[in-house]
């Protein structure tokens, strides 16, 4: 349809069909055979009414989309098809590792191809929208949300989400009906909630908000993201879908956003539990008046907003349009069942093996003493703990995501290891000390003990906040008890945040991050316990050494009196008494098979201006007997600045495949925009003056340089 159609379109429409655009509600509202039942009607929603909505989330197949949209189509006066949206996460019936572990890869062109193939096996089923990617700043383990994040640095999730976002909506979404279009989320600072608590308030300065919230969302709109998701969260006493300055003025304005905003799950209904609106009327006209869209699941546009004397005709007509707008983009109004194929022929086992490829490039060896890993097929191993067989490796947000399908350790292991032995007392009615005597002597009888832990898929995602972030009680003294009998102790870890392992990592030889590693998890993980793929994920977040650390990140800001080697008994220093300031393992941290140093660098120049970037070229050794993939981190620290800043902060990376006994180079070339920061204006630019550069394979062991930033003219 031509952009003149559209407006054509809208100008035709009653009061009532252009609020129903606005409104989005779950399948179960068109669950009925002429009656209006279930959750209709306890919105008090006649016939007509529910056929002007505009958009439906969380269908679960292509039939039950196709049957909605058809009894919709032959139901509504204008035509209009439905919207399908949904939460493809990571992805949508075969399940990719969680973002956080995806994170670990530092890569973007895997963020892309996992979002290109999830959106090829959803839009099968019919969905055009997904809510994806959430591109919230996190800091904080307890929040269980972090496992949907790219982690602690900025600059890393911004490029994830740009892939995301690539991937997702490819280059024309009325072509490639194999694409979704994508909804960037949450909008804005939900990474910041107090305590880690899900849900809970939100107090954020400007600066940061500037530095660290926004970018990763400014990639997405660079990237032509058709959505954005408001966050359930206050910001400084005004809650996001009525945060008129943020949305309006910050999201549209500043940052060029053009598409579609929508709240977050009943957060309109919300303003009255928050005490901010004093009924549904209040709530729908103070958020359509902050520039709030589309109100997912409330009825509050639906029975309100025509009660709003003073609604703007055509801001109502603008928003309704960027609906439509949408609609016409994904090639709607001429193909109504986009995506769903007529004779679906099988990807299954296409996306499996690359469900298994990301999950290979996710996994972060966090220790490996005496080179207990990789496995030798010779040696007697057992497998033990609650995540041995099993089967919840999906994590969070893997909702059509069939967990029996998934293959767990045990089974992945099984072809490979000639003398492995699995107990897994999950689910069998064993008693404690009989399971614990059972245990210790395989521990004793084999060489190599592996122990699979970790949290549940329901620890972690939604509504997961956690107090403390260690293992459960009965899991570290299963560690103690084993490593007591056998001191050849690997853990095998499953779980969606960083956790604080301190209680265990002395008990061990070795410990794989395996994350919530997906439908394959089982096959790559045995994969990469066998050696026959080299790990290569770093840490996309800081693992910390105790829960009071949080919120934590290798952005450690200057203070007055800053913890030194030479400090650490005086008193009135930055620190804390019991415990270190610094992580168990920091942001960029990950080992590998191979034995990786750097060997030097070469820098073009000691100063760098406008005109002139600075190259800096590093020679990286692999020292040992075989080929491995270092990632070579760039961290640039201003010496001097007008505002307190974080002492070093990541700027590039590359990853580098290095053969046996080799070397390879690689070279970065840092500009002015490497250089800029947010200032008390709020405005990003760089200041002339001294910079140091610290290059790393993680965030904090690094060989340092310096260079002037300093004008053309000089
Ligand atoms: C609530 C979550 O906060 C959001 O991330 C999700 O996309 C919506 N529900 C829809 O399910």
């Amino acid at each position: 349809m031509k952009e003149q159609e559209l407006k054509k379109l809208v100008e035709d429409m009653t009061l009532a069909e252009k609020i129903g655009q606005l409104v989005q509600v779950t399948p179960d509202f068109f669950d009925q055979s002429g009656e209006i039942t279930g959750p209709a009607a306890e919105w008090q929603l006649p016939q007509d009414k529910l056929f002007q909505i505009g958009s439906v989330l969380g269908t679960h197949t292509a039939e039950q989309v196709y049957t909605i949209q058809k009894m919709y189509l032959e139901n509504s006066r204008l035509n209009i098809p439905l919207l399908f949206m949904a939460d493809v996460i990571h992805g949508y019936e075969t399940i990719f590792p969680i973002p956080l572990a995806l994170a670990s890869s530092f890569s973007s062109e895997l963020t892309e191809e996992v979002a290109r193939l999830s959106a090829l096996e959803a839009t099968r089923a019919g969905v055009h929208v997904t809510f994806s990617p959430m591109a919230d700043h996190v800091m904080d383990a307890r929040w269980g949300r972090v496992l949907e994040s790219n982690g602690e640095d900025p600059t890393l999730s911004a490029e994830l989400t740009r892939g995301y976002v690539r991937g997702y909506q490819g280059t024309d979404l009325e072509k490639e009906t194999e694409r979704l279009a994508a909804c960037v989320k949450h909008f804005v600072g939900y990474g910041a909630v107090q305590s880690g608590r899900d849900y809970n308030h939100v107090d954020l300065s400007a600066i940061e908000l500037y530095q660290n919230y926004l970018p990763a969302f400014q990639a997405a709109i660079d990237e032509g993201v058709k959505l954005v998701m408001t966050s359930f969260n206050p910001i400084n006493g005004q809650l996001m879908s009525v945060n008129q300055s943020l949305i309006k003025e910050t999201l549209r304005q500043e940052m060029g956003f053009e598409g579609v905003v929508i709240s977050d799950w009943n957060a309109l209904e919300e303003l009255l539990a928050h005490r901010v609106a004093a009924d549904k009327y209040q709530a729908a006209s103070e958020a359509f008046q902050a520039g709030t869209d589309i109100d997912m699941m409330s009825d509050c546009y639906i029975n309100h907003l025509s009660e709003f004397s003073e609604l703007d005709r055509q801001e109502l007509d603008g928003a309704v349009l960027r609906v439509l707008t949408l609609k016409n983009e994904l090639g709607l109004f001429e193909n109504p069942f986009r995506g769903i194929p007529k004779t679906p022929d099988s990807i299954e086992q296409m996306l499996r093996n690359a469900t298994k490829d990301a999950a290979l490039k996710s996994f972060v060896l966090l220790k490996n003493e005496d080179d207990i890993l990789p496995l030798q097929k010779t040696q007697q191993i057992a497998l033990l703990g609650p995540k041995a067989a099993s089967k919840d490796i999906l994590g969070a947000w893997s909702w059509i995501g069939k967990t029996e399908h998934a293959v767990s350790l045990a089974e992945g292991l099984s072809s490979g290891l000639p003398h492995l032995t699995v107990w897994d007392n999950d689910g069998r009615t064993v008693d404690i000390a009989e399971a614990y005597q059972k245990m210790k002597d395989l521990a004793h009888k084999n060489d190599v003990i592996l122990l699979a832990l970790g949290e549940a898929s329901e620890e972690t995602g939604e509504a997961a906040s956690k107090a403390e972030i260690q293992l459960s009680e009965a899991q570290i003294e299963l560690v103690k008890e084993i490593s007591a009998v056998n001191e050849n102790v690997v853990v095998v870890l499953f779980n969606g945040r960083p956790l604080d392992l301190t209680a265990i990592e002395p008990y061990t030889k070795g410990i794989l991050e395996v994350w919530f590693p997906g439908s394959e998890g089982g096959t790559a993980i045995a994969e990469t316990l066998m050696g026959e793929h080299n790990p290569e994920g770093k840490l996309p977040m800081s693992f910390p050494r105790a829960v009071g650390q949080l919120p934590l990140s290798y952005q450690a800001y200057s203070t007055g009196r800053p913890l030194t080697e030479k400090n650490q008994n005086e008193k009135y220093v930055s620190k804390y008494m019991d415990i270190g300031n610094d992580p168990l393992y920091p942001f960029g941290y990950g080992l590998s098979y191979s034995d990786f140093s750097i060997d030097g660098f070469e820098q073009s120049a000691k100063i760098l201006t406008e005109n002139q970037p600075l190259t800096i070229q590093v020679v990286i050794r692999n020292t040992s007997k075989r080929a491995g993939v270092a990632t070579v981190q760039l961290y640039v620290e201003d010496v001097v600045t007008k505002v307190v800043r974080p002492i070093k902060e990541l700027k590039q990376w590359e990853k580098v495949t290095i053969e046996a006994e080799t070397t390879e180079k690689c070279t970065f070339t840092l500009s002015v925009d490497d250089l800029a920061y947010v200032h008390k204006e709020l405005a990003c630019y760089p200041d002339y003056g001294q910079f140091r550069f610290h290059i790393g394979l993680d965030s904090q062991q690094t060989i340092d340089g310096q260079f002037d930033y300093v004008s053309d003219e000089e």
